[in-house]
């Protein structure tokens, strides 16, 4: 009964520190996302670059990163009759243009085991997973990277290399773990400055006994000298069995 407090302070600190430690990349703008250390991915240059594109067989994807456009098709077929979409697939053989989705239907986040981001696109049976990979030394660029069509399935993958697709830096400001020390001291503070404010308004405690908890804190230097002692004590005895 008497710990209570001191177990909550320390389970509330816990929860708040293991919360920070998963890796979801928080989607902010259409190609920018957040990761919890304040670190996040920027590809919004991307919508200024040229449409990409990558032809395997028969099959021509072309890729507008950010934002929707008119896509054309080097035959001069519109993508999905002309609407603007981010995505399109043409078939040589068969002259057909699908629309393999727009913005509003890309997700920005993590590949699982948060390695690196990924643009996920639903459109009605299509999803079309993106791979992002960094790479300062070259121009963006878009391949297939499964075969296309996939056997029995609607799912495409592809690889967009570019040196947007590496993690940026936060701007200075609180780091975590400096978030986490003022929090803790505010907590610790709030403790015992409630505590005993509580204790004199309540109980008319006067001296030490205002302390919240005040018999385990009173007992706390003379544990930490005894654990001091004990393990002191055990390594002696333990050089002299050797001896
Ligand atoms: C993302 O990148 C674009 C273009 O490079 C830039 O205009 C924009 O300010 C950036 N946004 C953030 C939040 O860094
Ligand atoms: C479609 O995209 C083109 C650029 O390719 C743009 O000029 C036009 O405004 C867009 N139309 C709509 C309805 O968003």
């Amino acid at each position: 009964m008497c710990s209570n407090a001191t177990f909550i302070v320390f389970a509330l600190f816990l929860t708040l520190f293991c919360d920070t430690t998963s890796s979801e990349c928080t989607q902010m703008a259409p190609c920018i996302c957040t990761l919890p250390d304040g670190h996040y991915y920027n590809l919004t240059g991307l919508a200024n670059e040229l449409l990409l594109n990558d032809t395997q067989g028969d099959y021509t994807v072309y890729f507008h990163p950010c934002t929707n456009v008119q896509i054309m098709t080097e035959s001069g077929e519109k993508c999905d009759n002309g609407n603007n979409v981010s995505i399109c697939m043409f078939n040589k053989y068969t002259n057909l243009t699908s629309n393999l989705g727009t913005i509003k239907e890309t997700k920005m986040k993590m590949s699982s085991g948060n390695k690196f981001p990924i643009f996920e696109i639903h459109h009605d049976k299509f999803i079309s997973v993106i791979n992002i990979v960094c790479f300062t030394d070259s121009k963006t660029n878009f391949k297939i990277d499964s075969g296309i069509p996939p056997s029995g399935s609607y799912e495409y993958h592809f690889l967009l290399v570019s040196p947007y697709g590496c993690k940026i830096e936060p701007l200075k400001g609180l780091s975590v773990g400096s978030i986490l020390v003022i929090l803790f001291f505010t907590v610790v503070g709030t403790y015992f400055i409630g505590g005993i404010i509580t204790l004199r308004i309540l109980r008319g405690a006067t001296g030490w006994e205002m302390l919240p908890n005040h018999d385990f804190w009173s007992k706390l230097p003379l544990l930490v000298r005894d654990g001091i002692v004990f393990t002191f004590n055990c390594c002696r005895a333990d050089s002299y069995e050797r001896i």
